[in-house]
């Protein structure tokens, strides 16, 4: 069979390197990829702008592909999944109004709340007015948080210490439109405190399949300390996501989440990730995407023993059946090696090197995310450039076998996290085994 992969960070190339390990594939296009991607048995990357769900479908009929599966969140905000679904070819993802509930956060807190999903007390505001009221009274507290509506790449979250800093969020969204018709709504909440998760199902619509849980870092500094980026690192399986937690969160949040959906002529199909702040109250939803994150992905994907495709396969054609789901649950550790600056501006096509003696640490592998090939050597091309994954028998070993193979790989101004995983071991040591 012949799959495209839609999107070119590491994402991609943890999806390409499953499917490269499954014997119902022997072809993969991905488009854009990156050098990476392209270096990968019986992969071709192909250049195309993941934007124009257009493209996208002619690209999967001029390759043949009997399975697109897509990446990022942006084609499927922009209606892929119903250009493929008019064409009658096979698409992994959720349609455009399904995937309102990463695309629109306003939807996706309404959606919760007539659901009776655990999330944090909001407000939708659709004036400036509105959202200076909600910051400045008592309701909320600080800090309190303020959301664009719309995709901002990541940017669009503001924890807002005090009402000035709120005030000034609300501004940059409403009236200087930094996120551009994004911000135009805002959605003010209160904050939570907890310990974060990310968990991810398969559904088909009804039913669901689960990955092993995964925790994203997602600030640029060790300790948690300085801006959000698109994540720094992450572990998984997540000590925090036990088997009562599990069966929490699937009664709680993703039962009447696929219910409500359906319910609502949403059906969803796809990779939901459902963001948790593990609060003193129980599980409540920070946010839904309606993709793999990134760079949960990346370990949370190679635990997948069974194949991959069966199971994407089923839930685009909106039925699981009975497709084999087995999943391991060995300790892996992805550490994201970005370029300095990052997430601020940054510069690019610094040749790259050691990613050979990287990969030859045991249990090692390097996801490409911004790179490229100029004059037959690896550059960056990106903020995020790679991610480090290793597999460990405890988390202890994967995190020093990542931090081996980081050791090993250069690239001028290049920034990591010198403490991804931390959160793991300390987890393994308050339970007696570190
Ligand atoms: P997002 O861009 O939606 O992934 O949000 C970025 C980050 O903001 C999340 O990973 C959380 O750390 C934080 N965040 C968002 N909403 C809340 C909330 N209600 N309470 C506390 N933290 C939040
Ligand atoms: N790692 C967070 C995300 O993919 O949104």
């Amino acid at each position: 069979m012949k799959v495209l992969v839609i999107g070119g960070g590491a994402r991609e190339h943890a999806l390409v390197r499953a499917f490269g390990a499954d014997a119902a594939v022997d072809r993969i296009v991905c488009a854009p990829g990156n050098a990476g991607i392209a270096a990968e048995a019986a992969t071709r990357v192909v250049p195309v702008d993941v934007a124009d769900p257009a493209a996208l479908l002619a690209l999967a009929v001029r390759e043949g592909a009997e399975l697109t599966v897509v990446g990022p969140e942006l084609p499927l905000a922009r209606g892929v999944a119903d250009a493929f679904a008019d064409a009658g070819r096979l698409l992994f993802g959720p349609s455009r109004s399904a995937a309102a509930l990463e695309s629109s956060k306003a939807f996706a807190k309404t959606f919760m709340a007539r659901h009776g999903i655990p999330t944090a007390r909001f407000e939708v505001c659709t004036d400036e007015g509105q959202a200076l009221e909600a910051v400045a009274g008592e309701r909320f507290g600080f800090p309190v948080v303020v959301k664009a509506d719309g995709l901002a790449a990541g940017k669009g979250v503001t924890v807002a210490p005090d009402r000035d800093a709120a005030e000034r969020a609300v501004r940059e969204a409403m009236v200087a439109r930094r996120f551009g018709d994004a911000g135009a709504t805002v959605v003010i909440e209160e904050c939570l405190t907890g310990s974060e998760v990310s968990c991810f199902v398969i559904a088909d619509g009804r039913r669901s399949v689960t990955l092993p849980a995964a925790q994203d870092h997602k600030r640029i500094f060790d300790g948690d300390a300085g801006p959000n980026t698109g994540g720094m690192g992450a572990f998984g399986p997540s000590p925090l996501f036990g088997p009562d937690v599990e069966s929490r969160v699937m009664r709680e949040i993703v039962t009447p989440a696929l219910d409500g959906m359906r319910a609502e002529g949403r059906e969803y199909r796809g990779v939901l990730y459902v963001g948790l702040m593990l609060t003193r109250d129980g599980p409540q939803v920070i946010e839904f995407n309606v993709r793999l994150g990134d760079p949960e992905a990346q370990v949370i994907l190679p635990m997948v023993e069974s194949g991959l495709v069966p199971v994407l396969l089923g839930a685009a054609r909106g039925d699981l059946g009975d497709a084999e789901w087995r999943v391991t649950a060995d300790p892996r550790v992805g550490v994201v090696m970005a370029s300095g600056g990052y997430p601020g501006a940054y510069e690019t096509g610094l040749p790259i090197s050691g990613l050979a003696e990287a990969s030859s640490v045991p249990g090692v592998h390097v996801a490409h995310a911004g790179t490229a090939m100029k004059d037959g050597v690896v550059v960056t091309s990106g903020g995020r450039v790679l991610t480090v994954v290793a597999r460990g028998e405890s988390f202890e070993q994967a995190v020093a076998r990542a931090y081996d193979a980081v050791g090993r790989i250069r690239f001028p101004g290049s920034h990591v996290r010198t403490d991804i995983g931390r959160k793991a071991l300390i987890a393994a040591a308050g339970r007696g085994r570190a």
